[in-house]
């Protein structure tokens, strides 16, 4: 039997309690892979079943073909592609490709080499000397947010506005079932309102411009599929800040509470630098930025593991339990940047599979990197740290780390 009414399980999982080792809970979910709740909600918890899902093309990222549609599903003007179907989807992702890298243009990421090693030595010789610093607030929060600015070319003066706006929106969608999400989102909304002004002011001056930044080159580009609209630019370049900064921060943290863990692999790590690669890909399947793909919409009934899931239902994908999945990996709790077989599902799978993936392994592996070469026998203060309350996007709030 895979559906049965798990009414407590899926609670379990997103109660704030659980958010240091959910992996346990998972094991238990995955017990039935498709499990129907109470509001007719769909959670499926193992590797095959996810995948499926991913690939199924009757399946909708579109918020308006559930039959309940979320919060906030009204308020956006223009979806950005992560929540558009093809053809829309396909168009506007592939405008916004181009300009990422081979084999289209020389691309954006690999110019940025210089940027990311420039910014993370900046934020490391800041924490130079302190006894205690926080890899959150002190490195890995910033660090993505310089990025995407320079990305986008926000001009540096610039960038602490930009970064209470950010800061306002992510924790605006920030999923959080017990508080009252009513006061955080009029303020992400707010923000949302003064980051589409910024943006589209500064649109305005690089239209006809030549620069070499993401916003002149999708203001200026006519490529096979044509040229953006503005407001086509400038979901999109809000999708880039919201998908692209969230997720690196925490992959970094996690990264570093994990190498903490396992001192034998961070004294590897500095031995071999080129380790970090398979170690960052191992990150991604055993401790992942994104936990849950909180929903799918089904446009006709669907059949997942003999189970039927009628049209217009919500389906909840647990990323991070099929990354654990004992059928798809050998010996899945562990730890093991060695590990060859690793198609995770960190970056999901199928047509809406991460945009952004070879940018935030790269940052993530610079960061990492330099963090062991730098820090002088660090050590954790607490485990587990203290954790953000989201189990969609999870990861530590702070990670205090002392030195000497
Ligand atoms: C989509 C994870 C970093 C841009 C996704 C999805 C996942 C994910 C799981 C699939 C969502 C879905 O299927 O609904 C991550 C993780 C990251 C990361 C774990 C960091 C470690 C970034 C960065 C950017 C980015 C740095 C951009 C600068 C996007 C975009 C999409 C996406 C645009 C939507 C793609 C589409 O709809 O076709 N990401 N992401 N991500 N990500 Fe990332």
């Amino acid at each position: 039997m895979t559906t049965t009414e798990t009414p407590g399980m899926l609670r379990r999982i997103l109660d704030y309690s659980s958010r240091a080792d959910p992996y346990p809970l998972y094991a238990e979910l995955r017990k039935t892979p498709v499990a129907r709740q109470e509001d007719d909600t769909y959670v499926i918890s193992t590797y095959r079943e996810i995948t499926d899902v991913l690939h199924n093309p009757h399946l909708s990222s579109d918020t308006r073909n559930l039959s309940h549609p979320t919060a906030g599903a009204e308020e956006q003007t223009t979806p950005a592609f992560i929540n558009l179907d093809p053809p829309e989807h396909d168009r506007l992702r592939r405008m916004a490709m181009r300009h990422f890298g081979p084999p289209h243009t020389p691309g954006l990421v690999t110019g940025m080499e210089p940027a990311l090693t420039d910014t993370v030595s900046g934020l490391l010789d800041d924490c130079a000397g302190k006894e205690r610093i926080d890899i959150v607030d002190d490195f890995a929060y910033p660090f993505p947010v310089a990025v995407i600015c320079h990305l986008l070319g926000v001009p540096r003066e610039d960038e602490p506005r930009f970064r209470i706006w950010v800061n306002d929106l992510i924790n605006s969608i920030d999923y959080d079932p017990k508080t009252d999400p009513k006061e955080k989102l009029d303020k992400g909304v707010q923000a949302r309102k003064d980051l589409r002004q910024y943006l589209g002011g500064l649109l305005e001056q690089r239209h006809g411009g030549q620069g070499g930044d993401l916003l002149s080159r999708l203001a200026n580009d006519d490529g096979p599929d044509g040229r953006m609209t503005d407001e086509e630019i400038i979901s999109t370049a809000n999708l880039l800040l919201i998908a692209g900064h969230e997720t690196t921060v925490n992959l970094i943290t996690n990264g570093m509470l994990t190498l903490l863990r396992h001192p034998q692999v961070l004294r590897r790590l500095r031995d071999e630098p080129d380790l970090v690669v398979p170690l960052v890909e191992e990150l991604l399947r055993y401790e992942p930025p994104v936990h849950i793909i909180p929903w799918r919409a089904a446009y006709s009934d669907i059949t997942v593991a003999d189970t039927v899931i009628p049209k217009g239902s919500r389906i909840m994908l647990m990323l991070a339990s099929g990354s654990r999945d004992p059928n798809r990996f050998h010996d899945p709790d562990r730890f093991d940047p060695d590990r060859r077989d690793n198609q995770h599902l960190g970056f999901g799978s199928g047509i809406h599979l991460c945009f952004g993936g070879p940018l935030a392994r790269r940052e993530t592996e610079i960061a990492l990197t330099e963090l062991v070469r730098r820090l002088d026998r660090p050590g954790l203060v607490a485990d587990p740290p203290p954790y953000r309350r989201s189990p969609v996007l999870r990861g530590p709030i702070h990670l205090y780390v002392e030195q000497g």
